[in-house]
């Protein structure tokens, strides 16, 4: 995975620190020897972690202490103080810690401590196998949760992807723009698998599934019994219905082998157009314009983006493309050929390379099939359950209470996918833990990112602080007085800060 990881600088933490000269719940950023090194202070007591997150390397010292862990400004990881343990995804890996002693008043920074050991196991109950369908964020998440919490019967992950679960966000962004390595997208190498007993069938759709005979049926025919079964098949892309849709050029973007076929294309192309501004659509466009590529889109409102960020940001978005030379049309698409697409205004868009990005659907075809309640995804309770026994869900397919607003929701984020795969792991294994994770995704156009935490599908204001121009801003999305979401720019605590004022509104939700 990639990683910008801080260098060594500031204080030689070895040297020692006045305990008075760091706050309460502060952080003291420096160096033990070739480490970057971060000393929190926590109830009087001193934590040193090192100073880069292990997700994509973000800043911890720009990140909020909560309790006895730290949370990364980037993309919301948590990792506890006391032994670098991972609490939250998406981070995967712990972080290395240091020896701390406190003499006379002073701190000071001993060796590096031991790997922090795996919890001690806390299994109420032990299927006699664990199946999970779907090698995404929240498959990955629950096979590596299961293990973690001393799960030692079989894990079979049946995955209709060829390659093994993989950093999907980044083939929007990086990878796309061709400045990620492709040895950056593993999840998980293939040692981590095996090491771990976490049987990865990868190119194996599951087409069939019985509930009562707790079996399932393979596109090869043939059948697999489970003892615990987890569903997280992900979503797929919405198809544009259009003449023309189904021409080689067209492309979708969701999986590695997408991505790979797209830039595959991109080779000789100038000109590329992307129909629909949600977030894909628009960090492709970004990529797109890193490659030298003119850029396109397509869009039905003014605004992109503006159903989920509200005109203000929307505005700030398209702005931003602007800049970097992207180009809008408000349009419907009515029709795609060789080397053009077809607008509703009569403008006719040259295009090597024409990328859609309308929308997903939540990939049901095999809860559906089972009988398993459905409303616009899988029905399921605070625990992930479905409705059918031992079968849970999670991902883009789940929709489950909000704790905050009594309503069924669903979402499409990673943090929340992979955050969903480790408690239906832990519930699999009888512990009964309530799904109450506040929803956070992050959005990244060049170098702005959006963060957003909470949930509002609707609002009836929309409270703007700082300056959306100046990339430096706080949307605060209201109904009926209450507060439902915070999407900031530019300000990475405060996003911190709102997601933990929406978990107080729930206790659960810290757990
Ligand atoms: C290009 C891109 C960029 C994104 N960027 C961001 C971002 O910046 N921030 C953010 O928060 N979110 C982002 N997302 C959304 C995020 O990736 C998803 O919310 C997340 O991957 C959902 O995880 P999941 O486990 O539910 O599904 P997925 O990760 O889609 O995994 C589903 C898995 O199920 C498998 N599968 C499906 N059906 C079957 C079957 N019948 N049998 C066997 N296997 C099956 C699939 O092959 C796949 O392996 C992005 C998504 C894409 C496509
Ligand atoms: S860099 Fe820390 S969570 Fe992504």
């Amino acid at each position: 995975m990639a990683n910008s990881s801080s260098s060594p600088s500031g204080r030689d933490l070895t040297q020692g620190i006045a305990l008075e000269d760091i706050a309460e719940d502060g952080m003291v950023a420096g160096h033990v020897g070739g480490d970057a090194v971060l000393l929190a202070r926590k109830g009087g007591k001193c934590f040193a972690v090192a100073a880069a997150c292990t997700h994509y390397g973000g800043p911890l010292a720009d990140g909020l202490v909560v309790g006895d862990t730290i949370r990364c400004p980037w993309h919301h990881a948590a990792f506890c103080l006391r032994d670098g343990a991972v609490t939250r995804p998406p981070a995967l890996d712990n972080l290395k810690c240091w020896r701390v002693e406190q003499i006379d008043g002073r701190v000071f920074v001993r060796e590096a401590m031991p790997a922090a050991q795996p919890p001690t196991p806390h299994i109420a109950q032990a299927p006699e196998s664990v199946v999970i369908v779907g090698g995404g964020a929240a498959g990955n998440a629950a096979a590596q949760t299961l293990r973690l919490e001393g799960y030692e019967g079989p894990i079979t992950v049946w995955s209709a992807d060829t390659a093994l679960p993989y950093d999907r966000p980044n083939l929007s962004k990086d990878y796309l723009a061709g400045t990620a390595s492709p040895a950056w997208l593993p999840l998980r190498l293939p040692a981590f698998y095996a090491e771990h007993h976490i049987d990865i069938q990868c190119d194996q759709r599951v087409t069939g599934l019985d509930p009562q005979r707790k079996e399932m049926t393979l596109s090869d025919g043939r059948r697999e019994r489970y003892g615990a079964l987890l569903i997280a098949t992900g979503a797929t892309p919405v198809r544009l219905g259009v003449p023309g849709a189904n021409l080689p050029h067209v492309a979708v973007l969701r999986t590695l082998a997408d991505c790979n076929a797209l830039i595959a294309r991109l080779g000789n192309a100038r000109q590329c157009v992307v129909v629909g501004a949600g977030f894909i659509g628009l960090e492709a466009a970004a990529a797109l314009r890193v490659r030298g590529i003119e850029v396109h889109v397509v869009m039905r409102g003014a605004h992109p983006m503006e159903r989920v960020l509200g005109e203000a940001l929307g505005q700030m978005l398209r702005t931003l493309h602007e800049s970097h030379g992207v180009s809008f049309h408000v349009a419907e698409v009515t029709g795609i050929e060789p080397h053009r697409v077809r607008l509703s205004t009569g403008v006719d868009l040259a295009a090597d390379v024409v990328l859609t990005g309308i929308g997903v659907q939540p990939e049901v075809a095999l809860p559906q099939a089972a009988g398993l309640a459905l409303d616009r995804g899988v029905v399921v309770n605070e625990y992930l359950q479905t409705s059918a026994p031992d079968i849970y869900a999670a991902g883009d397919i789940a929709r489950w209470p909000d704790p905050r607003t009594g309503e069924p929701i669903r979402v499409e984020h990673w943090v929340v996918a992979e955050r969903q795969g480790v408690v239906a792991a832990r519930n699999i294994l009888g512990q009964r833990r309530r799904f109450a994770a506040v929803p956070f995704f992050w959005t990244q156009h060049y170098d702005v990112a959006v963060n957003y935490v909470g949930h509002a599908e609707g609002w009836d204001r929309v409270d703007i602080d700082g300056d959306p121009a100046a990339h430096a801003c706080t949307a605060t999305y209201w109904r009926n007085n209450r507060r439902l979401a915070v999407a900031t720019v530019g300000r990475d605590l405060e996003s911190l800060r709102a997601e933990l004022a929406f978990e107080e509104e729930t206790p659960v939700a810290r757990v």
